[in-house]
C-alpha cells in the first residue's frame, strides 16, 4: 500500500480531520540529532507537540525536556520518576529544563521539592526565586540575535550580554547557584551565522564567570534547528559540522552542552488527513471550507507563520484556490492562494505533511470544534 492509500484508508476508518503521528520518523529524527551533535544532550521543547506518546517515545531513545508550566513539568516528572532507581542528586536536571525565564511564585513554590533546573533573566525573577525556590539550579538566558528566523525571540526573552555578569554576581550574592548559560536563536533559525554569534556571546558570558570564580559548567544553545519544510531550508548537517567546530574552538570538555529542540523532533512526524464540506466560487476564485481551520491544527499559520501546505488526493488540471477552516469566524482562513485540482467535491480529502510541531498543541476549541483525532502509528 503507498503513502496515500494508507492515508485515505486510515481516514475513512477513523474519521476527519484524522493527525497521523508516525513514531518511526519520530524515532530517526532523535537518532539524527544525536549522530550528527553527539556531545549535546537533547532537552526536547515539549511545547512543541505535548502529546504524551510523543514524550515517551523520546525518553525511550534517551531524550531529557525542556518544559515551560508547571503543567508541562509535572507531565514529564509523574512519567519519569518510575525509571529512576539509582536516585542520582541530579535526576531532575539530567531529565527537565524549566526554560520559561517567568516563573510565577506559586509555580515556584510548587517546583522548589523537585530541585528543578531553571533560566532566568532578571533581577526580579531572582528574588522570586529566593523567596520561593532556592533549591533550583539556575542558567541564564542571553539576548541573541536571532535575524531571519522564523519566529524571534530576542524581543521577549533574554538578558543583555552587558548585564549577564552582574547577574551572575547578584545571584552568587543571594546564596543561588548559576549553573550555566543559554540562548535561543529563533525558531526556524535558517540563518546560521545567528547560532556563531550565540556561541560566542555564550562563551564569552561563562569564561569571564569562570574566571571570577563562579563554577559555570553548562551552555544550553537553545531550539531553533530548521526543519526542511522545502528545498530552501539550509539542511540541519551542515548546522551540527558549524557547531560541533565551535563547541571545540570554545568550550573545554568539562562544559556540558544542551539544546532544547521542538519544532525539529516533531514538525515532520505529523501529517494531516482533512475534509471538504462545502465549496463556493467567491469573486471566482473557488472557496473549500474544510473540517480543521487556524483555530484548531492549522494554529501554526497564526501563531507560528507557518506555511500551509496541502494536497488532493486526485489528480488534474489545478487552478489556485483558497482554503478555509470551519469555524463562522471570517478570519479562519488557511490560505487564499493554494494550487489544487479543478472541482474538488464536498467529502473528498486533503492532505497537510509537516504539520506536527506548533498545531495540535495550541488547538483551541473555538466554536465548538474539538480539533483532530489523533492517532499514535507506534
Ligand atoms: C525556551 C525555548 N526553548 C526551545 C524552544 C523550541 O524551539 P524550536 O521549536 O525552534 O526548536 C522554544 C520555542 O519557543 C523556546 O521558547
Amino acid at each position: 500500500m503507498d503513502k496515500h492509500e494508507e492515508l485515505l484508508k486510515l481516514a475513512a476508518e477513523h474519521g476527519t480531520p484524522l493527525l497521523i503521528i508516525d513514531h518511526d520518523k519520530l524515532r530517526q529524527n532523535y537518532r539524527t540529532f544525536k549522530e550528527h551533535l553527539p556531545r549535546v544532550q537533547c532537552y526536547y521543547a515539549v511545547k512543541a507537540n505535548s502529546e504524551q506518546q510523543i514524550i515517551e517515545t523520546l525518553f525511550e531513545e534517551g531524550s531529557s525536556f525542556d518544559v515551560a508550566s508547571y503543567n508541562e513539568f509535572m507531565q514529564v516528572y509523574q512519567y519519569i520518576k518510575h525509571f529512576d532507581k539509582k536516585e542520582r542528586k541530579h535526576f531532575v536536571w539530567d531529565k527537565i529544563i524549566f526554560s520559561n525565564t517567568i516563573k510565577d511564585s506559586p509555580t515556584l513554590a510548587k517546583i522548589k521539592q523537585y530541585k528543578p533546573l531553571v533560566t532566568y533573566d532578571n533581577s526580579a525573577e531572582l528574588t522570586k526565586l529566593k523567596h520561593h525556590c532556592d533549591t533550583a539550579g539556575l542558567v541564564l538566558r542571553l539576548k541573541v540575535p536571532d535575524t531571519g528566523s522564523q519566529v524571534e525571540m530576542a524581543s521577549k526573552f533574554g538578558a543583555e550580554p552587558r548585564d549577564a555578569q552582574q547577574l551572575i554576581q547578584e545571584a552568587f550574592d543571594m546564596g543561588l547557584n548559576v549553573e550555566g548559560v543559554s540562548f535561543h536563536t529563533g525558531s526556524q533559525c535558517t540563518n546560521f551565522d545567528n547560532y556563531t554569534v550565540a556561541l560566542d556571546i555564550a562563551a564569552t558570558v561563562l569564561h569571564d564567570a569562570r574566571k571570577k570564580g563562579f563554577p559555570l559548567n553548562l551552555v544550553d544553545i537553545g531550539g531553533g534547528f530548521p526543519v526542511p519544510y522545502d528545498s530552501s531550508v539550509p539542511h540541519f548537517e551542515t548546522l551540527a559540522v558549524l557547531l560541533n567546530s565551535e563547541f571545540a574552538r570554545l568550550f573545554e570538555d568539562d562544559i556540558q552542552i544542551l539544546a532544547e529542540p521542538g519544532r525539529f523532533m516533531v514538525a515532520t512526524v505529523a501529517t494531516l488527513v482533512s475534509e471538504i464540506i462545502g465549496k463556493a466560487r467567491r469573486d471566482s476564485k473557488m472557496f473549500y471550507h474544510i473540517n480543521d481551520g487556524v483555530y484548531h491544527t492549522f494554529s501554526g499559520v497564526v501563531y507560528d507563520h507557518w506555511i500551509p501546505n496541502f494536497h488532493a488526493f486526485k489528480d488534474g488540471e489545478t487552478e489556485i484556490c483558497a482554503v478555509v477552516g470551519p469555524t463562522c469566524d471570517s478570519f479562519d482562513k488557511i490560505s487564499l492562494s493554494v494550487q489544487l485540482p479543478r472541482d474538488l467535491e464536498v467529502g473528498d480529502y486533503l492532505c497537510t505533511d509537516n504539520i506536527g510541531a506548533y498545531s495540535n498543541a495550541s488547538s483551541t476549541k473555538f466554536n465548538g470544534f474539538v480539533g483532530a483525532k489523533i492517532l499514535h502509528k507506534k
